[in-house]
């Protein structure tokens, strides 16, 4: 998969040719850009995944490689996928990636931008942003897309949302440029069944495997070693469950406690320490969470119907 990177200078001068010969869209009302460039960091072989994920992910990097081949026999390549699963586990990085994998500028959707409390107005907004992405090949990213599904309990009494769900809809099927667009989400339940249908490719990010943790350990470990009395394999054990995130923060913290008290390597007290706090942090978090959805209006079942679609 690894192919080596033309000089880094190439996606930074994509940036600028972006911003220089077009002007980002906003919102009317409040004057919010709607969309935020970034420069892709990760690459996918960065990324611990499941295979199934990577398959995907993969494939569609390749098909968009060959596009002018596919579309030489009338056919078009992925242009559409879904990313969901818990948060944490790599949706947006994936879309990075993708995105630095074919050399393409990746433009982040900002929702809270996008939907506006005028009426009309988050259908005008997403109007903009597919004929901003029209402009060139890019990789759209749609982050956080359950903020549309969640409009559903917010402002139905308008029938906007569906307005809005059915204008995005119709935007991305007669969306005929080159990049991909991609939707992620963390509550897949609560977008409609129509919209995982719509989708070209529904990738699930889900929380790393006991091998998966064990390499993401290893991965961000970098330079400083673990002593030599901290098995890995009861590492992973106690780590089962955390998301690649939490992983990732355990480790961080486990080497600045070590660089801070002095010692060359992780002894097996910090990084148990460290387990435990993001523990800790954990459940009250989902503590947080249910007393939150607790105090929410339940959707009804017709609203919620669809199983994710793989
Ligand atoms: N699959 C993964 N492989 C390696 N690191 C990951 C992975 N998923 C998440 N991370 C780490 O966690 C951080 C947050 O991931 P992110 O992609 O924002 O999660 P999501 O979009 O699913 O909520 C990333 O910046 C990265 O450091
Ligand atoms: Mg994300």
């Amino acid at each position: 998969m690894a192919r080596k990177l033309p000089e880094e200078q190439t996606v930074r001068d994509l940036k600028l040719t972006i911003t220089d010969s077009t002007t980002l869209p906003r919102d009317k009302e409040r004057g919010l850009s709607l969309v935020e460039l970034r420069e892709p960091q990760w690459c996918l072989e960065d990324l611990v995944l499941a295979d199934s994920a990577r398959k995907l992910l993969v494939r569609i990097v390749e098909e968009n490689r060959s596009s002018q081949l596919i579309r030489g026999f009338g056919l078009w390549p992925m242009r559409r996928a879904l990313f969901w699963g818990p948060p944490g586990c790599g949706k947006t990085v994936a879309a990075e990636a993708i995105a630095r994998e074919l050399y393409l500028p990746l433009a982040v959707v900002r929702f809270d931008a996008v939907i506006s409390s005028y009426l009309g107005e988050t259908s005008a907004n997403l109007r903009k942003v597919f004929d901003f992405a029209r402009q060139r090949a890019m990789v759209v990213l749609f982050d956080e897309f359950d903020a549309i599904g969640k409009m559903r309990e917010d402002r139905d009494e308008h029938g906007e949302l569906k307005r809005v769900v059915n204008a995005f809809l119709q935007m991305m099927d007669g969306f005929r440029a080159d990049g991909v667009m991609i939707a992620a989400t963390n509550h897949e339940r609560l977008l409609d069944s129509a919209l995982w249908r719509r989708f070209d490719e529904v990738v699930h990010f889900s929380r790393p495997d006991k091998h998966q943790i064990g390499d993401l350990v290893t991965r961000n470990l970098r330079q400083m070693p673990l002593a030599p009395n901290v098995f890995l394999k009861s590492l992973t054990a106690r780590m089962a469950g955390m998301t690649h995130a939490d992983i990732e923060r355990v480790v961080v913290n486990s080497m600045k406690s070590t660089i801070m008290s002095g010692e060359k390597e992780i002894s097996p007290t910090t990084i148990r320490e460290e387990i435990a706090k993001q523990r800790e942090r954990d459940n009250a978090a989902s503590g947080h969470l249910t007393r939150e959805s607790r105090t929410q209006k339940r959707p009804s079942r017709k609203r919620n119907a669809s199983p994710p679609r793989r």
